[in-house]
């Protein structure tokens, strides 16, 4: 599988160039990053595939470069609307070229988020607390806000709890999907933690997924490219191919 990676300067870029350079069956075709053009890329260099870690404002740019130069897009960067999702569908249409859109492609990390989901059925008290290094610019992570979502599916009106609250620091409760709390942590330490709080009276359960090492997401990346190689569909989320 030739794979071109976008965002190859980046944290995640360097780690999926080092997993391409070093397993079989990968190629590395070419490395484009801040500066350089995805586009002339694409039409000197063809590629099966672009892997894009890059920034989430230039998100779509970046999969309509892929998708109208002839790759099959994986995309891990985040910040993807359903608006986004909606007109990504229409490229893969257009352009008959299939693109992988997750918001996080560790297989703990989908499991911690299905096993939420299920929690979500026994509790009306749910807040999400994510731990990041302090470079990630946007907040909450892409992975907070799909476990959000997953746990909306199950119900609406979480946190209901009718009380007067005085806030002595606004923002400290976090932010509200759904009535779902969201409290990011940015600071040097962490690559990636979740933990997922549920609260009843008399007892607490708490889901936590910690990510120590960036390879930890190579087996779901390659999984992605593998699957979307030849179809021209959209997927959002690793869960759909686990
Ligand atoms: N889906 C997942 O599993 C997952 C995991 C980790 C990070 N992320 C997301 O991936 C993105 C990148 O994360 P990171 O930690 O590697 O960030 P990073 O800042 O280390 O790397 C981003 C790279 O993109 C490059 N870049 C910026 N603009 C560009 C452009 N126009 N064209 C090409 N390259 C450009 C930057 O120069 C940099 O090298 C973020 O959105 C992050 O939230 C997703």
């Amino acid at each position: 599988m030739r794979i071109t990676v976008n965002g190859a300067k980046g944290k995640m870029g360097q780690a999926v160039v080092n997993h391409v350079e070093t397993t079989d069956g990968l190629s590395l075709i070419d490395q484009v990053d801040l500066g350089g053009s995805l586009s002339s890329s694409l039409s000197e260099n063809p590629a099966d595939i672009v892997v894009d870690f890059t920034r989430p404002e230039i998100r779509m740019e970046n999969v309509k470069s892929i998708l109208f130069g002839g790759a099959a897009a994986v995309v891990g960067t985040t910040g993807f609307t359903p608006e986004d999702l909606k007109q990504i569908e229409e490229w893969v249409k257009e352009t008959g070229k299939g693109c992988f859109i997750a918001p996080n492609f560790i297989i703990g990390n989908i499991l911690m988020q299905q096993f939420a989901k299920k929690a979500a059925e026994f509790y009306e008290n749910v807040e999400i607390i994510e731990y990041h290094h302090e470079n990630k610019v946007d907040y909450p992570s892409g992975t907070a806000v799909k476990t959000a979502e997953l746990m909306s599916e199950v119900k609406k009106g979480y946190n209901s709890n009718t009380r007067d609250e005085v806030a002595n620091v606004e923002g400290a409760r976090g932010g509200d999907f759904n009535g779902i709390k969201l409290h990011s942590v940015r600071m040097p330490g962490f690559i990636a933690s979740q933990e997922v709080l549920f609260g009843n009276v008399g007892e607490y359960l708490t889901i936590r997924h910690d990510n120590i090492d960036r390879v930890a997401y190579m087996p779901g990346v390659v999984a992605a490219a593998k699957h979307i190689k030849d179809r021209a569909e959209l997927i959002y989320g690793l869960e759909h191919i686990l």
